[in-house]
């Protein structure tokens, strides 16, 4: 099969697209199909090794010291099941699904039912590629470590991006009352996502507002507990997806500061999340937002648009 392969950190050109053995999906694996994937945040982050301060050894370590240990990019996907391992269950070939495994960036992933739901049936692949990244960050860090509840005030700083696009409809649909960061130009995609306020970033600094919030979400990682304390309310909570090495320590080990909390970390793709999200897709309260799709021999070109850091929701890669 066809994969986007990089053997070295560094830019987008240090991918190239070649033949590699197609995976043989385990007992409990179905084998997929793969017809769309995100190039996300993450995808460029592991191909150029930049990652928040602190976390260089870390990463190299996890992923390869010199080089790449896993040579194929991409996290998420939606594609067709192309063969169900022996103990495999309630999937069948033909069947549309979506969800995570790294390695997404090739024509076909092997992939446990562990982290697969069906695709909603309103969806193109393209749309449902989009829900796994921002979709299941988001809602990993409001619902399940701040416990977001109905009437909260929360501000999403990034609401334009993958995560923020994502975390303002998860918020909205929590039934709190959303105020979005972006800049001008976005401001009206974030609020027809939910947002009842937005504010422009480079006209005013939502940390000198004097509104305060329940939960504030960085997904671009210039916000510090320090810096946004005083918007803070008394039990609000600091929801840092973008952190260093320091504050994801500091968050682990001192959550609770002066009545509010810090939260950080990353969290595990569940086939009932992903089944969640699809179900909100379906019925039109969450929506998709794709800014450029690529086709998969363009993948370069796909990175180098998020290395800008100025895309809209998702980029997505499309098979033919
Ligand atoms: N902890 C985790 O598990 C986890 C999971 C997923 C992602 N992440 C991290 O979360 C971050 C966000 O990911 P993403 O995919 O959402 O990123 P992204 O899509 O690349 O974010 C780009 C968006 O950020 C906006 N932006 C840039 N500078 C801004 C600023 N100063 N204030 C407000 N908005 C600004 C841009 O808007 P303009 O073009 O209008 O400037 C653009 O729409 C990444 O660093 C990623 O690595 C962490």
């Amino acid at each position: 099969m066809k994969a986007a392969v990089y053997r070295r950190y560094g830019p987008p050109d240090v991918i190239r697209i070649e033949d590699v053995p197609t995976p043989d999906p385990g007992r409990n694996e179905l084998l997929v199909r793969v017809r769309a994937a995100s190039v996300s945040a993450g995808d460029a982050r592991l191909r150029s090794a930049r990652v928040p301060p602190g976390f260089g050894l870390v990463m190299r370590l996890a992923f390869g010291v010199t080089g790449p240990r896993k040579p194929i990019l991409g996290w998420d996907f939606a594609g067709e099941v192309a063969a169900v391992g022996s103990l495999v269950t309630g999937f069948a070939p033909g069947d549309k699904v979506f969800g995570a495994r790294m390695g997404s960036h090739a024509e076909y992933v092997a992939v446990s039912t562990n982290s697969i739901a069906a695709m909603p049936r309103n969806l193109t692949f393209e749309d449902a590629t989009t829900l796994v990244f921002g979709g299941m960050t988001s809602l990993i860090f409001l619902r399940d470590k701040a416990k977001i509840q109905p009437g909260e005030r929360v501000l999403i700083n990034g609401a334009s991006g993958a995560v923020g696009t994502a975390a303002v409809q998860l918020a909205k649909h929590f039934g709190a009352v959303v105020t979005g960061v972006c800049s001008a130009s976005n401001a009206e995609l974030v609020r027809s996502l939910g947002a009842a306020r937005v504010i422009d970033y480079a006209r005013q600094d939502f940390t000198q507002s004097g509104e305060t919030y329940d939960i504030i979400v960085d997904a671009v990682g210039n916000c510090t507990f320090a810096r946004c304390k005083r918007v803070l309310s008394p039990g609000g909570r600091l929801l840092l997806v973008v952190s260093s090495l320091g504050q994801t320590f500091g968050a682990m080990l001192r959550p609770s500061r002066a009545g509010r909390k810090v939260l950080a970390g990353v969290g595990a793709t569940r086939a009932e999340d992903l089944r969640f999200l699809g179900s909100l897709a379906e019925s039109g309260a969450f929506k998709p937002v794709v800014d450029r799709s690529y086709p998969f021999a363009r993948i370069a070109d796909a990175h180098a648009h998020v290395d800008t850091g100025h895309k809209r929701g998702n980029v997505v890669i499309a098979f033919p």
